[in-house]
């Protein structure tokens, strides 16, 4: 059988799915455009992608013979599940390993943006602490998290994960799940609450439907006057523009924003303008560990599916049960 891998991943996940099927692999460390990738798709049984790859019905429509999807990704967003569930094709993702790691980076935007890090940084940086600009009481003033309260929205692992790290910092934590989930730790409040009684707010929900948008204008204007908003989950979750608004107008005292509703961000994203916010490209699970249990993982469940077994990690379960 024949699969097509969309990107050289670390370790040696490809080297094991090269036993068990012929592998072709997109070469360059460019991303594969999405006609060659319709070409390349051309007589495979299986495709490992990452969540740049758009999967989507008329992909579908134009690879019949495809059998199998595995992405490097817990997020599936890029994919049309419901198409390809239609097909009875299994998708394979990777929860679970990358919990630790985004939560980590939650709550690093989280204190970088409170504490004002990357404008300090280039203060440094620039030459600006200099004999006119000694050390002043007024310096990159930033916010507390002791005693502070940390709203959660979404309280799966990830969530989770933050709240256990927000305790060590003496964070009061509150959260809100779309299905009401009693998490140790956690006072569970409902979405108005959250928005009123939050000083930090991390975003750790899956972008779906239900969840597109869910940070809107009107969301944002209900957020306690000078919160700080974090996002790791992704950039569909929280209107940008409304954001962007928020905080140069000075209702909200920061922010740490890892995930965009465009990626590669816009060079007109209005965030980017902005000295309260602190940005990154999208880097979540981005430790080392981490990416090769991430690529472990989908190379597992395209194993799986070869050897005709159930991915060890379907998000489309119901494929099996025709079976
Ligand atoms: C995922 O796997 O969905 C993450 O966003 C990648 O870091």
């Amino acid at each position: 059988m024949k699969v097509f891998a969309t990107c050289q991943l670390p370790g040696d996940a490809l080297a094991r799915l090269a036993q068990h099927c012929e592998l072709d692999t997109w070469e360059s460390d460019s991303p594969v455009p999405a006609a060659t990738l319709r070409e390349r798709l051309q007589g495979c049984d299986g495709l490992l992608c990452l969540l740049t790859n758009r999967v989507d019905a008329d992909l579908l429509a134009l690879c019949p013979q495809l059998r199998m999807v595995s992405s490097m990704s817990v997020g599936v967003d890029h994919v049309d599940v419901d198409a390809l569930t239609a097909r009875a094709i299994p998708l394979g993702n990777t929860p679970g390993v990358l919990v630790d790691t985004t939560a980590d980076l939650a709550l690093a935007l989280l204190l970088a943006a409170a504490r004002r890090i990357p404008e300090a940084d280039q203060f440094v940086r620039a030459g600006r602490w200099d004999p006119a600009s000694p050390w002043h009481p007024d310096m990159f003033v930033g916010r507390d998290l002791a005693g502070a309260t940390l709203g959660i929205v979404g309280l799966g692992a990830i969530g989770q994960a933050v709240a256990r790290r927000a305790a060590g910092f003496g964070l009061r934590v509150i959260g809100w799940n779309r299905t009401p989930r009693e998490v140790e730790g956690v006072e569970s409040v409902s979405f108005e609450e959250l928005l009123a009684r939050s000083d930090f707010l991390s975003v750790n929900v899956a972008l779906a439907p239900e969840t597109r948008n869910l940070l809107d204008r009107d969301a944002i204007a209900r957020m306690k006057p000078g919160a700080v908003l974090v996002n790791t989950a992704r950039g569909g979750i929280v209107d940008e523009l409304a954001l962007a608004d928020a905080l140069s107008e000075g209702r909200l005292f920061a922010a740490g924003v890892d995930v965009f509703a465009r990626e590669p961000v816009e060079p007109d994203n209005p965030l980017l303008g902005l000295p309260n916010v602190v940005l990154a490209p999208h880097i979540g699970s981005a430790s080392q560990r981490t990416r090769a249990r991430m690529a472990a993982l989908a190379a597992d469940n395209l194993i799986a599916a070869l050897e005709g077994k159930p991915m060890p990690h379907c998000v489309n379960p119901v494929v099996y049960e025709a079976l």
